[in-house]
């Protein structure tokens, strides 16, 4: 299957026990070596002025699709193989965790899903997956709907003011607003409390975005300096990162107590049955509160609710930046876009029903989600030995892993393979609707959503772990349907009534990453009012 990769691996180099002092003790230990994996020397140099997952696709197209990474101290093996990504997130999912990420994240999250312990993984997962049932999802499109609803009245009266002055546009940065109004949404959605950030501004708001910034400070910092004892004190970083955490605590103190105060204690059958939209809070967090059997600690729902509100937030937001992005450059597919929304929705908001017939703007995004993954790289550490399957020809008998071995799954070169897609950089959201071919290499599985696959989006199953922007197996997203059914309302509303077009030239906007994808400086945009649209959806 990849063939291609194989042949462009370098001649393969021993990882032996001297290549490097971190992985020395454990090779020992377990009397493993990875065999012949092919070993990608990198300079700190390297990284400079370009993002690590950049880096790592080049390596990936000279290396193949496993390699290790050496910098200095510190090595990786870093996996682009869908086979191989396959049995790290399935097949042995237990035998690995969160590693390095949940280092990072555990100051913050707590005990929440991303970072917690199996134990406590397990009755916590077991606890929210079912919070997000049918009945809730439908209610939540009626959120969607009136937080993009106060996005576009939003700009609306600033394009007012434009025209007023004789302006036919308006430029602004559409990655905060995007970042607003996900932020709006998971406020809501998850803990019924209403940011407001598209309107205002607030000490939680300023918290929220202060702490997400941490996190992504410590994403990418070599050196965890705020383990060190009085850092909390000493480093002005960190006592106000401190401080920013306390506000959110206490604001999520607060609602969990309000909750718990007027819980309604129900068997979760009859809680997913609830008429959500004759209820004036269909939060999950009022669902967690009001499970029967379900008595978890305040210090673990706010923990839940943490890792949720971080989770579901930045990586919304940047789905929504980068649709917006390859769809600016794109004129028309956004007039295809437009033909369709108008067609099915005839200038009415959208509803639950509406998505399925949006098919090519749910395409939109699932093919934004391939281009650019929220996060780029999914992040494990070994717990046991492990051998790797040999899910490609050049090793068939796979490659073995002593315990505590840092790996990256990199969902950006699998998603961009050569191996697996054809013309990889090309934005072509048709691309899912294309059979895959008889080679099995190129083209994609064929999703037909109306042969009642049971999605509406393409996922990891249907394309054999070779397109997986929700990772998969036990640890998948929870919010991945949410996620999918948000980022395509908001693109719909905005849609509806605006036309969009960069700035300036798609080079201009410098891409950086922490734990997802974003812009350096803002996307940019120049927004007007929507032209009539001429052409037909067919076209
Ligand atoms: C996990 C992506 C939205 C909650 C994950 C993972 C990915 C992902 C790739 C797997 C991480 C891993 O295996 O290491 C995304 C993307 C989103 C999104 C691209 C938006 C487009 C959301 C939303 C929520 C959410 C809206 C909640 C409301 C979570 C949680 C986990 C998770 C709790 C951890 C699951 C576990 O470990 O059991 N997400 N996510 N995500 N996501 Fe999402």
């Amino acid at each position: 299957r990849c063939a291609k990769a194989d042949s462009q691996r370098k001649p393969a180099k021993e990882w032996t026990l001297m290549d490097n002092a971190s992985n020395l003790l454990t090779s020992l230990l377990n009397g493993g070596s990875m065999g012949s994996m092919p070993i990608a020397e990198g300079a700190v140099s390297d990284l400079f002025g370009k993002p690590l997952f950049f880096a790592l696709y080049d390596w990936f197209l000279e290396h193949g699709p496993v390699y290790k990474l050496a910098f200095g101290p510190k090595a990786f093996v870093v996996v682009s193989d869908p086979i191989v990504a396959r049995h790290i997130l399935k097949e042995n999912a237990f035998g690995y965790d969160k590693g390095v990420l949940a280092d990072i994240l555990e100051p913050i999250m707590g005990k929440g899903l991303i970072p917690a312990d199996l134990e406590t993984w397990k009755v916590r997962r077991r606890a929210i997956v079912p919070g997000f049932h049918t009945a809730y999802l439908e209610a939540m499109v009626q959120v969607f709907d009136n937080c993009a609803a106060c996005t576009t009245e939003k700009l609306e009266k600033l394009l007012s003011i434009a025209e007023d002055n004789n302006m036919s546009h308006i430029e602004l940065d559409m990655e905060s607003e995007f970042s607003n109004l996900a932020l709006d949404i998971i406020g809501l959605s998850v803990f019924n409390y209403d940011f407001g950030s598209v309107t205002k501004e607030s000490p939680v708001i300023q918290a929220v975005y202060g702490t997400l910034s941490e996190a992504e400070h410590r994403s990418t910092f070599y050196i965890p300096y705020w383990k060190f004892p009085l850092a909390r004190l000493l480093v002005p970083r960190q006592r106000k990162f401190q401080a920013d955490l306390k506000v959110i605590n206490d604001c999520l103190d607060g609602l969990i107590s309000r909750a718990r105060e007027t819980r309604q204690e129900e068997d979760v059958e009859v809680l997913q049955q609830r008429d959500l939209s004759k209820t004036e809070d269909s939060s999950l967090l009022r669902f967690l509160v009001d499970m029967r059997g379900e008595d978890a600690s305040t210090k673990q729902l706010r923990d839940d609710l943490m890792t949720m509100l971080i989770a579901g937030h930045e990586t919304t937001a940047a789905v929504l930046t980068w649709a917006a992005f390859m769809l600016a450059q794109n004129p028309s597919m956004i007039s295809k876009v437009q033909a369709e929304i108008d067609s099915v929705l005839e200038g009415r908001r959208p509803r639950l029903e509406d998505l399925k017939k949006l098919q090519f703007l749910r395409l939109c995004v699932a093919e934004s989600l391939r281009l650019y993954p929220q996060p780029p790289l999914l992040i494990r550490r070994s717990l046991k030995p492990d051998t790797l399957p040999g899910g490609h020809k050049g090793d068939p008998a796979g490659y073995s892993i002593p315990k505590g071995v840092d790996l990256f799954i990199s969902l950006y070169n699998l998603h961009r393979s050569p191996d697996f897609w054809e013309e990889p950089e090309k934005f072509n959201p048709e691309r899912f609707l294309t059979p895959k071919a008889s080679d099995g290499i190129t083209g994609w599985a064929g999703f037909d959503p109306t042969k009642g696959q049971g999605a509406l989006y393409p996922n990891e199953v249907m394309s054999d772990f070779s397109f997986l922007p929700f990772g998969g197996g036990p640890r998948k997203c929870v919010g991945d349907q949410f996620a999918f059914m948000e980022s395509t309302i908001g693109l719909c509303m905005l849609l509806q009534k605006f036309d969009l077009e960069l700035r300036g030239s798609p080079e201009e906007v410098e891409v950086v990453t922490g734990a997802t994808i974003h812009t350096k400086a803002g996307l940019w945009c120049r927004l007007r009012r929507r032209q009539s649209c001429t052409l037909s959806i067919e076209s």
